[in-house]
């Protein structure tokens, strides 16, 4: 299946001069959804997570249902002051100002194996944010993976593992 074909592209979203592409249309799509996931579960199995990390909010979207289909377990990257127990921070540029991304302390055992999950790799600085906070909090993170890859934005060259992506925008 064609998933670029359940993508919608907006034009001059969130501001003008910049395409973004909705997952919303794909999500909408039962055989769609289920594509996306099921070829996430493929490309994913491999490096063997113990745990999966999601990121706030997009991430947690397909996040979950490839925990349940890799059989294991989920956790959560939020955006600062959602998480009520004891946290780690990592705040991290974006392309104006900057934003936090947060994780308990207990969310991983030390040396677990954690695959970080998003929908999308653009400049590659919340996926670079989100695998220096599991390694903070004991994580070893053999892998990113997304569903969407915007190469021209040359995300990879922040990150230090592999990305496995599903479709790529050049
Ligand atoms: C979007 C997207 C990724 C991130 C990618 O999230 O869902 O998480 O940007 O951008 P980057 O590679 O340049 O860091 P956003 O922060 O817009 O929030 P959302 O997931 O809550 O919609
Ligand atoms: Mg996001």
């Amino acid at each position: 299946m064609d998933l670029k074909a359940h993508i919608r592209p907006i034009p001059d979203f969130p501001k003008p001069g910049i395409l973004f592409y909705d997952i919303t249309t794909l999500l909408l799509h039962a055989e769609a959804l289920k594509e996306a996931v099921d070829r996430l579960a493929t490309v994913v199995r491999p490096y063997k997570p113990d745990l999966l990390a999601g990121i706030e909010s997009r991430g947690f979207i397909f996040g979950a249902p490839l925990a349940y289909a890799l059989g294991c377990g989920f956790s959560i990257l939020r955006k600062k002051g959602k998480l009520p127990g004891r946290i780690s921070a990592h705040e991290y540029a974006l392309e104006y100002g900057t934003d936090t991304l947060e994780i308990h302390d207990d969310a991983v055992q030390p040396g677990q194996r954690v695959v970080l999950i998003d929908d999308l790799l653009a400049t590659g600085g919340t996926l670079a944010a989100g695998a220096r906070l599991l390694r903070q909090v004991g994580a070893v993170v053999p892998a990113a993976a997304c569903v969407i890859e915007l190469s021209f934005l040359y995300g990879r060259s922040k990150l230090d593992i592999p990305v496995e992506t599903l479709v790529t925008y050049d």
